[in-house]
């Protein structure tokens, strides 16, 4: 089994909003990386919010939170490619954080499988979806789990460690020990439930607003100054779900509905509609609200 010191090498496979600041935390942390999605203009996006992004290197520099004169080898230590071999034959980790559909996960993690080393560990940021079926697609389940982060990457303190069925303590220990590397507070999920411990609770409260402002019980401005200013949240569920995606709030929400059954997860339909008309969120610039490009 790898140990957390012989891990140098990382491949973040999906290279959108979650897996360009997942490769910027682990650049930020020192390690070499790979980035890989399915087109150039893509990857290019990601490393421009990388560089530039609200939360991006020259950000952290600006804050002091890197010294000004590293921002440029961490940019250096990511390299992008659309050619999934190339970007895994060296890899000793594995980041999957392609888009939240289960079969394209299976189909994604099958060909990591076959071209990765035999020591990689591999794990998912899926938000919902189960470990154990991902793991199942490889010939190395106990070197799959999840490693789920949270949105924006580089900032946020929580990464929920996910054991799948399968996946062995001596994995568990290492994806733990190489949140810790990162900076991050990992908690251990024991259990493969859909959605984990945070979006089991975190999800139900951005769904509860919008069948508020569906019901016409307040303005998404009112909802949203009520969980700032009464609960303290750092954002409210409307700037939130803008933040995370609406197209993939909707596919956790339909994840964690149809493998409960629970219909406090159902989404509401000015959700869908949303999603339908294509008002994503900030990734689009408009969402709730609407953002400068
Ligand atoms: N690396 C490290 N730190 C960085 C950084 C980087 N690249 N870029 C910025 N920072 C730091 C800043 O220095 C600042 O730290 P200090 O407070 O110590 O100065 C901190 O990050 C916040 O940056 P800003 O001051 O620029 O931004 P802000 O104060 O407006 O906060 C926010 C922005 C962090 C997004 C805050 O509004 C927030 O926490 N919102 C809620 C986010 C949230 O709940 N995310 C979870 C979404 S759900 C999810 O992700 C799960 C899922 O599966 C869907
Ligand atoms: P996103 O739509 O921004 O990015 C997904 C990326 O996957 C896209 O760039 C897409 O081109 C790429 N992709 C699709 N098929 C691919 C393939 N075969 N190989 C490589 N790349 C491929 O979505 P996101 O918000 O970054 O979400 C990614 C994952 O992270 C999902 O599982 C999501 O549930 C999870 N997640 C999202 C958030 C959030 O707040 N958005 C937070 C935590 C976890």
């Amino acid at each position: 089994m790898v140990k957390v010191e012989d891990i140098k090498n990382i491949a973040v496979v999906g290279f959108g909003l979650m897996g360009s600041g997942i490769a910027q935390t682990f650049a930020q942390a020192g390690y070499n990386v790979v980035g890989r999605d399915v087109n150039e203009d893509i990857l290019r996006r990601g490393m421009e919010s990388i560089k530039s992004g609200p939360f991006g290197v020259l950000k952290a520099a600006e804050k002091g939170k890197i010294p000004k004169d590293e921002a440029e080898a961490i940019i250096n230590r990511i390299k992008t490619t659309t050619d999934l071999k190339e970007a895994v034959k060296d890899a000793d980790f594995i980041v999957e954080a392609v888009f939240e559909d289960l079969e394209l996960k299976k189909k994604v993690f099958a060909e990591v499988d076959e071209a990765a080393p035999p020591h990689a560990i591999i794990v998912s940021n899926t938000s919902s979806l189960p470990i154990t079926a991902m793991a199942a697609a490889t010939k190395r389940p106990d070197k799959v789990a999840g490693m789920h982060f949270f949105n924006p990457a580089p900032v946020m303190r929580l990464v929920e460690v996910i054991r799948g069925l399968q996946t062995s303590d001596e994995t568990v220990e290492v994806v733990r020990g190489v949140a810790i590397k990162l900076g991050k507070t990992p908690v251990i999920v024991n259990r493969d439930i859909t959605g984990f411990i945070a979006n089991r609770i975190g999800i139900l409260g951005m769904l509860e607003a919008i069948k508020m402002l569906e019901n016409g019980v307040a303005t998404k401005e009112d909802i949203d100054n009520a969980m700032k200013l009464g609960y303290n949240w750092p954002m409210g569920p409307f700037e939130l779900a803008d933040l995370v995606g609406l197209d993939t709030l909707l596919l956790v929400c339909n994840a964690i509905y149809n493998e409960t059954g629970d219909p406090r997860y159902f989404p509401p339909d000015l959700l869908k509609r949303m999603v339908t008309a294509g008002n994503l969120g900030r990734k689009v610039g408009k969402g709730f609200y609407e953002y400068k490009k």
